[in-house]
C-alpha cells in the first residue's frame, strides 16, 4: 500500500518535467568507457524512455578504449601530441573498426523489446549517416596530426527531419571531408558542434568521471558558464573532467541553454539528473547568473524596499534597517541593471549542521521567472559549502512553493535548540526541512 502511494506520488512529481521537455531536443553523449562497463543496455532503456516522452534525442558515442583495443590487437603503439591522438593510417583503420562495431552494438541495444522489459513496444528506429563534415586539425608545433580532425559542420536540417519523423539520431566520432576523407574526431567535439548546430535545449555528457568537485572537495552542482570558466582556469580539475567542462562551456556560450555532466556510475543517472530537482551531476547554464551575488552594505536600501510590502502584509517578520545592516553578510541578492530584484538570507547553526533560509523574496514584477528557484539553489550551495546537511524554512504563506522544491514538513522540535527558543508561537509558522 505504501509502495503504491509512493509510486503515484512519484509519477505525479515527474509530470512538470514531462510537460517542460516534450518536443525539446537533447544531445546525449557518452564515452566508449560506458559501453566497456556494460552500461549500454540500461542507457538504451533510459533514452528510450526520453524518446517515449516526446523528447528528440541525438546520441553521440565515444570510442577511445575500443580504438585502443584495436590498436593493441594490431600491435600498433598509440601516438599522441599534447594529449591529442595522432591518427595515422593504421590508427584510422582502428577508429573505423571501433566505430562500426559500436554502432552495431548501439543499434542492437535500441532494438530490445522483450515483453516485461522497459523497452517492450518501443520500436525505436535509430538513424546514422554522413551527418558530420570534418576538417583536419593540421600541423601543431611541426607535428602533423594526420587524420585527426575537428567538426566543421553538422547536417542540422537532415537531422531535424529525422527527429521530426520520430527517429533517434546516432553520431559517431568520425567525420567526412569534401575531399572524401574520413577524420577521427572526439566525441566531445561532435556532441558540442551538434548541440550548437541543432539549437538543442540540452547537451548531456554521461561520463566515466566522478561528480565534479572544487578545490576543497565540495561537489559542484550548478554553475553559470562564467563560473565554470573560473573553475576551469583555477586548474583544480582532472584533465578528463576539464575536457568535458570546456565543451559544456563552449556549448552554453554558443546558445545551448543548459549542459549537464553526469557520471554514469549511478544507475539511471541521466533520468535522475533530468527528472529530479537536484539531479546527480553538474549543470552548466548559459544565462548570466552574475547578477546573483552576496549582498553588501550598499544593498540595504534595495532590500528594504523589497521586503517592506511583505512585512506590511505579514508574510515576513519585521526587521529594521539596523538589524539588516548588521546581518547583511547573511544575504544574497539578485540584481538586474543595478536594481535589487530578489534576496534570500542564510543563518547557519553549525552545531546541528543546519541552516535557516529566511527572507526569500522576489520582486512581484519579476516573479514566476525562476529567480526564486535560483536564490534557493544558491542558498543551498552556500549551506553545502559550509558543510551543513539540512536547510529549514519557517513560512506562513509559501508552504507549497517549498514543498514543490524538495522540502518536507517538520515540527518546531526538529529545529536547532537556539532557534526553538526564538520560535514565535503567535505567528504559528510552518516548518519545512530539506536534506542537502
Ligand atoms: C516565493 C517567491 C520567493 C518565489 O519567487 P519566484 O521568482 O516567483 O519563484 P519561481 O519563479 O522560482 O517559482 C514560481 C512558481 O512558484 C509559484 N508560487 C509563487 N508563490 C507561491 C506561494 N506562495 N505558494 C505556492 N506557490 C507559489 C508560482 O505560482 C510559480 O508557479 P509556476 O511555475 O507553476 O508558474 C516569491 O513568490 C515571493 O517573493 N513571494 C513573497 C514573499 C514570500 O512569500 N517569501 C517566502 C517567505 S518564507
Amino acid at each position: 500500500m505504501e509502495n503504491q502511494i509512493q509510486f503515484v506520488q512519484w509519477l505525479r512529481s515527474v509530470a512538470p518535467y514531462i510537460h517542460a521537455f516534450r518536443g525539446k531536443t537533447f544531445v546525449v553523449a557518452f564515452p566508449g568507457e560506458l559501453v566497456m562497463a556494460g552500461a549500454l543496455p540500461v542507457l538504451a532503456h533510459d533514452l528510450s524512455l526520453l524518446h517515449a516522452l516526446g523528447i528528440k534525442v541525438v546520441i553521440v558515442h565515444g570510442s577511445r578504449p575500443q580504438v585502443e583495443e584495436q590498436l593493441g590487437l594490431r600491435n600498433v603503439a598509440p601516438r599522441y601530441h599534447k594529449g591529442i591522438r595522432i591518427t595515422d593510417t593504421a590508427a584510422l583503420e582502428c577508429a573505423k573498426e571501433a566505430a562500426g562495431e559500436l554502432r552495431l552494438d548501439i543499434e542492437a541495444a535500441f532494438s530490445q523489446g522483450l515483453p516485461n522489459t522497459p523497452m517492450a513496444h518501443a520500436a525505436i528506429r535509430i538513424i546514422s549517416g554522413n551527418f558530420v563534415v570534418a576538417r583536419p586539425i593540421g600541423i601543431i608545433d611541426g607535428v602533423d596530426l594526420e587524420h585527426t580532425g575537428l567538426t566543421r559542420k553538422i547536417a542540422a536540417e537532415t537531422i531535424h527531419s529525422v527527429l521530426g519523423a520520430g527517429g533517434l539520431v546516432m553520431l559517431s566520432p568520425l567525420g567526412f571531408s569534401p575531399t572524401g576523407e574520413v577524420f577521427n574526431l572526439t566525441m566531445e567535439d561532435v556532441a558540442t558542434a551538434a548541440a550548437i548546430a541543432l539549437h538543442a535545449d540540452k547537451l548531456i555528457f554521461i561520463t566515466e568521471t566522478p561528480m565534479m568537485t572544487d578545490a576543497s572537495g565540495t561537489e559542484i552542482r550548478e554553475l553559470s558558464s562564467h563560473q565554470a570558466q573560473a573553475v576551469l582556469d583555477s586548474n583544480c580539475l582532472a584533465s578528463d573532467i576539464s575536457f568535458y567542462l570546456q565543451h559544456a562551456i563552449k556549448a552554453c556560450n554558443s546558445g545551448v541553454p543548459r549542459a549537464h555532466i553526469v557520471p554514469f556510475a549511478t544507475d539511471g543517472s541521466a533520468l535522475l539528473e533530468l527528472f529530479t530537482h537536484d539531479g546527480v551531476g553538474t549543470m552548466i547554464s548559459s544565462e548570466n547568473l552574475e547578477s546573483l551575488r552576496g549582498a553588501n552594505i550598499e544593498d540595504v536600501g534595495g532590500i528594504l524596499q523589497l521586503i517592506e510590502p511583505y512585512e506590511a502584509d505579514g508574510t515576513l517578520v519585521k526587521r529594521g534597517r539596523e538589524l539588516l545592516e548588521r546581518e547583511i553578510e547573511n544575504f544574497s541578492v539578485i540584481e538586474h541593471d543595478g536594481v535589487i530584484f530578489g534576496c534570500a538570507a542564510l543563518y547557519p547553526f553549525p552545531e546541528e549542521k543546519m541552516a535557516e533560509m529566511a527572507c526569500l523574496i522576489v520582486n512581484p514584477e519579476a516573479q514566476a521567472q525562476g529567480d526564486g528557484e535560483k536564490l534557493l539553489r544558491h542558498t543551498e550551495n552556500r549551506a553545502r559549502a559550509l558543510g551543513l546537511k539540512k536547510l529549514f524554512v519557517l513560512t506562513t504563506r509559501t508552504a507549497h512553493w517549498f514543498l514543490r522544491r524538495g522540502f518536507v514538513p517538520a515540527t518546531v522540535d526538529d529545529l536547532p535548540k537556539d532557534r526553538q527558543h526564538m520560535y514565535n508561537w503567535q505567528r504559528k509558522s510552518q516548518v519545512f526541512i530539506k536534506n542537502l
